[in-house]
């Protein structure tokens, strides 16, 4: 009789750990959703005072600094042409890192715009031969959806541009059975896949952590796919509703 007592009281707290176990799981899934919504949150307002303030500042002390240049002596204006440089270069830094935090043609236009901008301009400065195959039909999506999406593409392009040693990339999206598709695929060196992901577990990177868990979070699942010297893919497919984005509130938008 002891015995089954015993056996009894280890079963159940078993069955209570195993419950708390899931609900801390529950509980940092939730955690971690409220933090990728904070941080687009916080990108969005950044972007938009970089974008307003500094930006707007930097471009009325440049049109100044290019009228004095223009009525000032020899001497002067080579003085004046340094700074000139000097401020366009900062403002050339704003808008970059404007459209780093968050691009604004993603909210108005969406993921087709959006991701074909930013692959063909990172591939520009990272002379690479670029490949976008994504239906012009693609429509809208969640808010949600979108930003997972573009994050994902975001962070797989400059692995590729950081490390892949690539001469093309390769983009695709497409819808197949109410799930949105897409892939990242290079020709570059590629790399041990485990290894990384390991490495990146144990907290030694991000990027490939922080592409896994928007997935996941947003319902779906991510692949990464490599061999030494023969480039590498990422896929990923994010389940997608039946509802349009169009009818989504504008106050949703993150
Ligand atoms: N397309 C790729 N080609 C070659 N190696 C890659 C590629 N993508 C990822 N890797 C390898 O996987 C590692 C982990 O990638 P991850 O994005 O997690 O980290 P990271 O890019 O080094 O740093 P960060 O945390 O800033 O993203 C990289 O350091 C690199 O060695
Ligand atoms: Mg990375």
């Amino acid at each position: 009789m002891e015995v089954v007592v015993r056996r009894v009281a280890a079963a159940i707290e078993r069955s209570n750990s195993n419950q708390r176990v899931v609900a801390d799981r529950e509980r940092l899934a939730a955690f971690s959703h409220q933090l990728f919504e904070v941080q687009e949150i916080d990108r969005g307002h950044l972007a938009r005072e970089l974008h307003d303030e500094i930006g707007q500042v930097l471009t009325l002390a440049s049109i100044s600094l290019h009228e004095v240049k223009a009525l000032a002596s020899a001497a002067a204006r080579a003085r004046l042409e340094e700074c000139c440089r000097t401020v366009d270069n900062a403002l050339e830094q704003v808008r970059s890192l404007t459209l780093k935090l968050r691009p604004p043609l993603l909210d108005e236009l969406g993921l087709e715009a959006a991701l074909g901008w930013h692959l063909h301009r990172l591939a520009g400065q990272a002379g690479l031969i670029a490949h976008f195959d994504c239906p012009p039909s693609l429509g809208r999506f969640h808010p949600n959806i979108e930003t997972a999406c573009y994050r994902v593409i975001q962070e797989a392009l400059t692995n590729v541009v950081r490390h892949a040693r690539a001469s093309e990339i390769w983009v695709k999206l497409q819808i197949r059975d109410a799930a949105l598709e897409m892939s990242v695929r290079d020709d570059g060196i590629g790399f041990n896949v485990q290894t990384r992901r390991q490495r990146a577990a144990r907290g030694e990177s991000f990027g490939l952590v922080s592409m896994e868990q928007r997935v996941l979070l947003a319902g779906g699942t991510i692949e990464f796919e490599s061999a030494a010297l023969c480039g590498s893919v990422v896929y990923a497919c994010l389940p997608v509703a039946a509802t349009p984005a169009a009818s989504i509130p504008a106050g949703e938008c993150p």
